[in-house]
């Protein structure tokens, strides 16, 4: 993100922290704008804020998130204030339900934003909901997955959610660690 969009950043932020534009509003304890560096070349997609993000207001702070720092730390070695990671819906579902397509429309013009404010070289989705958003595609991440993808002026690298691992897959956790890999590969192309 060059220097000169700070403020556009800002009023983005500002504006979303404030957002009603769709019924998550109504029982969440903040938005969760997202956290990291964003000025990174690379930009982590998850899906919605649960209970511990809805709390902190910030990203995968529990479980997952623990996870996430984990594989992102040892197969592309970088801590979360190196890169960014934003969710597909900004504020926590009831009941950590899945979000539904018109919350997911309402919502979207933040995370293209901030795609676009970002322009990173690599995007890395986690799981179903952020990969078919931003591949415009209805397949599921077993298909999607393994694969580089082109993606506005970089490239797109599906992976799992952490949850989904956590569930329990040692396959999983091995093919994630592999996305994860080719993620590092482009970021040092
Ligand atoms: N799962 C997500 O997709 N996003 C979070 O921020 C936390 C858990
Ligand atoms: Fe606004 Fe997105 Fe929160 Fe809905 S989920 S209220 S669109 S910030």
């Amino acid at each position: 993100m060059a220097a000169a969009n700070g403020n556009a950043w800002e009023a983005l932020r500002a504006t979303a922290l404030t957002c009603k534009k769709c019924r998550l509003a109504e029982g969440r304890t903040q938005v969760v704008f997202g956290v990291g560096n964003a000025r990174a070349d690379l930009l982590v997609v998850g899906e919605a804020p649960g209970r511990e993000e809805d709390l902190a207001g910030e990203p995968f702070v529990g479980r997952s998130g623990q996870l996430l720092d984990r594989l992102m730390f040892e197969e592309v070695g970088l801590t979360r204030d190196r890169f960014y990671i934003a969710n597909v819906v900004k504020c926590r579902p009831p009941q950590n339900r899945n979000p539904a397509p018109d919350e997911i429309d309402a919502c979207r013009p933040y995370l293209e934003e901030q795609i676009t404010l970002i322009n990173p070289s690599v995007v890395i989705t986690l799981g179903n909901f952020a990969t078919r958003l931003l591949l415009d595609r209805p397949e599921g991440i077993r298909q999607l997955r393994g694969k580089v993808y082109p993606f506005r002026t970089g490239h797109l690298v599906p992976t799992y959610h952490p949850a989904f691992i956590l569930r329990g897959g040692g396959q999983a956790l091995a093919e994630m660690r592999a996305d994860l890999v080719r993620a590092k590969r482009l970021m040092s192309a």
